[in-house]
């Protein structure tokens, strides 16, 4: 039996610019933890595959006309993890702007908190001015950045996997928590990377979070087919769920 797939997309009070304004829109902050709860709750009582945020790493310049901030989305996971229990979290985060290490501790922990429900968005970051609060470097050209994300998915895939699943033994009578045979260093020398590792935390439920990825380019595409379960398909068309 073919099966259908929802995900919500939450972005502000809705994503047409001014949704914010309707008078039926709820009148909680959009700072307020609440309101993503209530989202979310609402989404899972639907039956919704999952929920899932943006993220953009420089304030727009309309922020006066519309509400163009939000709460960072790996944080507010580990929130609505607690407040849910089904549904799937995904969260994005940027290859560019972040150190794999930090990014793959995060994610593990979301998917320890979530009982296994994490999921990352892959971006390179299009936007150029998030350039700007990274340092004074200009920002990397189109190539550059999935050239760099190329890498980072081995890296991280590398320390995802640093914690085999039956690596804690927590037993307390022999006094070994972990078996140092099951944990690897993955000692990564590439070109925009060096990762020693192992994770400081064990694997995640998951291994790895469900990866997501709307690349439109060729490049982007060629991208996703590789390393995404959900993705984009042709512009216009659906993103499509791939066992
Ligand atoms: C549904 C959807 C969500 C996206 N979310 C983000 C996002 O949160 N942050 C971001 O920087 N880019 C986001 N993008 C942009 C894509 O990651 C991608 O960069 C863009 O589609 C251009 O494709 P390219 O990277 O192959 O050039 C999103 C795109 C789509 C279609």
């Amino acid at each position: 039996m073919r099966q259908l797939h929802l995900n919500l997309f939450i972005h502000g009070r809705g994503h047409h610019e001014a949704g914010w304004r309707h008078p039926n829109a709820s009148p909680l902050p959009l700072t307020d933890i609440d309101y993503y709860v209530g989202l979310a709750q609402r989404a899972e009582r639907g039956c919704f595959d999952s929920i899932f945020f943006a993220d953009w790493l420089a304030l727009a310049d309309d922020a006066a006309q519309a509400p163009r901030n939000w709460l960072e989305p790996v944080t507010l996971l580990a929130a609505l993890a607690m407040a849910t229990t089904r549904i799937g979290l995904i969260a994005t985060c940027s290859t560019t702007y972040t150190e794999p290490f930090n990014l793959a501790r995060q994610y593990a922990t979301i998917d320890h908190i979530s009982r296994g429900r994490v999921g990352w968005n892959i971006v390179t970051s299009w936007l150029a001015t998030a350039a700007g609060n990274f340092g004074d470097a200009p920002a990397l050209d189109h190539a550059a950045r999935y050239a760099r994300a190329e890498e980072f998915m081995q890296v991280v895939a590398g320390l995802w996997d640093s914690w085999a699943a039956d690596a804690v033994l927590d037993d307390r009578a022999s006094g070994l928590y972990a078996r140092e045979d099951r944990l690897r260093p993955i000692d990564f020398h590439g070109e925009h990377y060096q990762v020693k590792g192992p994770l400081t935390l064990p694997r995640g439920p998951q291994g790895r979070p469900v990866f997501v990825q709307a690349g439109s380019s060729d490049t982007g595409k060629r991208f996703a087919a590789r390393h995404a379960v959900l993705k984009r398909t042709a512009p216009g068309r659906p993103v499509r769920l791939q066992k």
